[in-house]
């Protein structure tokens, strides 16, 4: 039998997503959206895709979740996008609604699914939706390490003018301008990027890839970034699909790991079957630990903000 997918939010990212594990023919995809007509629409779009790209999965879209029941994987995306200006952050609260309300329905209608969260701000979101669920940590990923680690992989290969496909990038913390591309453990074909490049170019990149997605902000105006995110949640689900246990950076809920605790941040794990199997526990140098403790301090305040909805 065919894996089912469902995509909660039909806009850019959702939509993107959909399209992704159509080509891939990872699973059928239910779209949900709240917009009447929008996924409704958007998933015969691509249905018809089908036999031109030769991919033989089912689309279809819906505005509840009565046809979502028994996903095996949810991947949320609904909520609201950044405009030129705000952080990640800025979207807390009325992004809490929506993820809350959706991970309500999505429980009780595939009540055995792994999460992918990529709606912003993705830790905290993350976070909500492990308490509304009720699932067990290692089925509620967050999405954002493997695309800032794509980002920062991008921008290296660039400057080296190498193939993307030699860099290894190790990006830690949360998702957003504290997080922490860590440059001594990257490397090119196992090369250390220092022997490849002086510090000051480092930096450059480094700091590029704490902005990258406000970058992207910027010059859209209107939305944030949609192909690289997508593709990103869309690997995590082929891991989880196929049982690669592929080991992708991802938003986990850590439990002492690292020295944080009840907190959703960006760490190595073994994505398989079961979702996340093994967080990795990198040992840091002591700039490194400073730089994940800022990070996760920053996640902190939001959760801080958001855990009396939940006393
Ligand atoms: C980004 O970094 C949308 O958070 C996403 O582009």
């Amino acid at each position: 039998m065919r894996k089912k997918v469902t995509v909660v939010g039909g806009g850019n990212v959702g939509a993107s997503c959909a399209v992704n594990i159509a080509f891939k023919e990872l699973a059928d995809v239910v779209l949900v959206d709240v917009v009447e007509g929008v996924p409704q629409g958007k998933g015969l779009d691509m249905l018809q895709m089908g036999p031109i790209e030769g991919y033989d999965v089912h689309i279809t879209g819906a505005n509840d979740y009565a046809p979502t029941a028994n996903s095996d994987v949810v991947v949320i995306t609904a909520g609201l996008a950044r405009k030129p200006g705000m952080s990640r952050d800025d979207l807390l609260l009325a992004n809490y609604e929506v993820v809350k309300s959706v991970t309500e329905q999505v429980a009780k209608y595939s009540p055995n699914a792994i999460l992918v969260l990529v709606t912003n701000p993705l830790d905290a979101m993350a976070w909500v939706a492990h308490k509304v669920s009720k699932f067990s940590k290692n089925r509620v990923i967050g999405m954002a390490g493997v695309l800032d680690s794509a980002r920062f992989r991008t921008f290296l290969a660039d400057a080296l003018n190498v193939s993307v496909q030699n860099i290894t990038a190790v990006v830690l913390g949360g998702h957003g301008d504290t997080m922490v591309p860590v440059v001594r453990l990257s490397n090119v074909s196992g090369i250390p990027l220092t022997e490849l490049m002086d510090k000051e170019t480092l930096d450059k990149i480094v700091d590029r890839t704490r902005n990258g997605g406000a970058e992207i902000v910027k010059h859209l105006k209107t939305g944030s970034a949609y192909y690289a995110p997508s593709a990103a949640a869309v690997e995590m689900v082929e891991s989880i699909l196929k049982d690669k246990k592929k080991v992708l950076p991802c938003a986990a809920y850590l439990e002492g790991e690292y020295g944080i605790n009840g907190l959703f941040v960006g760490v190595p794990v073994k994505l398989g079957a079961n979702g996340i199997e093994k967080v990795y526990e990198i040992k840091l140098n002591d700039e490194e630990k400073a730089m994940l403790a800022k990070s996760a301090g920053s996640v902190q305040e939001l959760i801080d903000v958001l855990k009396p909805k939940f006393a």
